[in-house]
């Protein structure tokens, strides 16, 4: 991981109206986020995911860093029929800050 988690922290500003991290994080319009670094697709429990992100989760897919970018950058591309309503992160800096913010937080 080689991003700046300090400047990934800005750009989470873009996640968080969907996604929370941190102590007492709960799912919102998308899951929670803890842990999501090495995470399996579509593997918190309690929250329904599109039918496209659990496809993906039953071939096996993890979130690992190069995934998440690949995720990331273009979302409806990466993984057509998901429900996150994303643009994406254009610039790869601000996709590995993110990455590296995120990788903080473990499950817990
Ligand atoms: C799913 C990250 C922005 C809504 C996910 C997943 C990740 C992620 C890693 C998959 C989680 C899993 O498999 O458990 C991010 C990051 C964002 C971002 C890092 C900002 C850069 C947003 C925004 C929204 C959103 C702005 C709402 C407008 C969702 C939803 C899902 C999801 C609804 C479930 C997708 C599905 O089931 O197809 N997000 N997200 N996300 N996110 Fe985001």
């Amino acid at each position: 991981i080689t991003g700046d988690a300090d400047e990934g922290e800005k750009v989470f500003r873009k996640c968080k109206a969907c996604h929370a991290v941190g102590e007492d994080a709960r799912n919102k319009v998308g899951p929670h986020l803890n842990g999501v670094v090495g995470r399996a697709a579509g593997s918190v429990e309690d929250y329904t995911y599109s039918s496209a992100l659990m496809e993906k989760a039953e071939e096996g897919l993890i979130w690992t860093p190069e995934e998440l970018a690949a995720f990331l950058e273009n979302p409806r591309d990466y993984l057509p029929g998901t429900k996150m309503s994303f643009a994406g992160l254009r610039k790869q800096e601000d996709r590995d800050d993110v990455i590296a913010y995120l990788a903080q937080f473990d499950m817990d």
